[in-house]
């Protein structure tokens, strides 16, 4: 389902991203790991046509990014995947419930009724049907990405990425995103997923990709990854994530 090939991207002289390629199924989870500036971000970033890239090329269905045509098919491609964010970034001055209705009814043109029952539906899926006329201020953190992902939902992507969606939050929090997160696994949602939960990516992903200086360096089940990664960058990183 999604395809990248040869990626490469340079932040000046800066080379972040080498000679990517990487497939992805459809219903696949993937977890993304490997040392801080490795290139897991941009490269979430690339799939979702937040960065442009300077050789390659991203295939999603029968959509196509590439360096020479990046703009023909982005709107098409950023509605395959909802991106959601370490730092949530909701609209602080929206309700709960408005922040989930808001791309239904701006970008798809939805009635009022449609969006805001389709936006109660999927805060409920999320533990948060409590909240609704809340304001983003007044949430715990694990209670605003909650919300983030029932936004992400909103416009009906057929896959997430997200990036560290759980580093800011304490241990009980995390717990009740990754349990979102599970749930919509189950449901055949695609998960691309920056992480550093080693023992969620080795219980919820199909799959670990390892990215060290913007090569990938590891690729397969979780137990072969976590248990017998081959490669020493990933012994190493390990070695300091498990301590
Ligand atoms: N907008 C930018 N301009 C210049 N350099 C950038 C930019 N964004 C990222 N970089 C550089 O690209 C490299 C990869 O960054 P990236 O954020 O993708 O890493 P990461 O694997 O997500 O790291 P972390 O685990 O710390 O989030 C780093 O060296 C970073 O400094
Ligand atoms: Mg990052």
């Amino acid at each position: 389902m999604i395809c990248i090939s040869n990626l490469s991207k340079r932040f000046g002289d800066r080379h972040v991203l080498r000679d990517i390629t990487l497939s992805i199924n459809a219903g696949e989870t993937v977890a993304l790991l490997g040392p801080s500036g490795g290139g897991k971000s941009t490269l979430l970033r690339c799939l979702n046509g937040l960065n442009t890239f300077d050789r390659g090329e991203i295939r999603i269905g029968d959509h196509l990014l590439s360096p020479a045509n990046h703009r023909a098919d982005l709107k098409a491609i950023r509605r395959f995947f909802g991106m959601v964010f370490q730092d949530f970034q909701l609209f602080p001055h929206l309700s709960v419930l408005g922040n989930v209705m808001e791309a239904p009814r701006r970008v798809l043109g939805w009635p009022r009724d449609r969006a805001e029952a389709r936006a109660k539906a999927l805060l409920d899926r999320v533990g948060m049907s409590g909240h609704l006329a809340a304001y983003p201020g007044q949430l715990s953190g694990g209670q605003k990405q909650r919300v983030a992902i029932a936004r992400a939902l909103a416009m009906e992507p057929r896959g997430l990425l997200c990036d560290e969606i759980t580093s800011a939050l304490d241990p009980e929090m995390k717990y009740e995103v990754l349990r979102v997160l599970e749930d919509l696994k189950r449901d055949g949602l695609t998960l691309v997923l920056v992480t550093h939960e080693i023992g969620f990516a080795r219980r919820a992903a199909d799959r670990v990709v390892v990215l060290c200086d913007g090569a990938i360096v590891e690729d397969g089940p979780p137990a072969e990854v976590l248990d017998r990664p081959r490669s020493e960058r990933m012994r190493a990183f390990l070695q300091r994530v498990l301590v």
